[in-house]
């Protein structure tokens, strides 16, 4: 069965927009429920090891400045179907491939300054869960 919670992560342009909580009644409104919540400073070290997969591609290190030039928020959601519904709600990678209506369509302004970050599978949704929050803060029941 698929997992019920994913990450998210809402980024340094729409944090810094103060557009977090317009983000977060969007996601709210599709059903998700809010788990656990932190706002941080991404340092180097941590944006580099959360975007590690990409560490071949050529927007790697654009990414990694991009992810640590303001506070962002981690969020640990629930619902149903958690990580392919949370990756319909918020849209294409690139805004301007996005569906009307998705969060990125609203709120992003790039392919790389895209708004918010999602889990794409249920492994990628526990080890991005774990890199910010503690078993206690993931896992209790709402
Ligand atoms: P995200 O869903 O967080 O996953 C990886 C991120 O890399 C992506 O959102 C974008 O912010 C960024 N990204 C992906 N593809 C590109 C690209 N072609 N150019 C610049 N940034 C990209």
């Amino acid at each position: 069965m698929a997992s019920d919670r994913t990450l998210a992560i809402i980024k340094p342009d729409a944090f810094g927009r103060a557009l977090a909580g317009q983000v977060l009644a969007h996601l709210e409104h599709a059903g998700f429920r809010l788990v656990s919540a932190r706002v941080l400073h991404l340092t180097d070290a941590q944006a580099r090891e959360f975007y590690a997969v990409h560490r071949e591609r050529p927007f790697y290190g654009s990414l990694v400045s991009f992810m640590t030039s303001g506070p962002c928020m981690p969020l640990v959601l629930a619902r149903a179907d958690a990580v392919a519904t949370l990756r319909k709600v918020i849209g294409a990678t690139d805004p301007r491939e996005a569906e009307p209506g998705t969060v990125r369509k609203l709120f992003a302004e790039s392919k790389e300054r895209n708004a918010i970050h999602a889990s794409d599978s249920d492994t990628n949704a526990e080890r991005e869960q774990a890199f910010f929050f503690a078993e206690t803060e993931r896992l209790r029941t709402l």
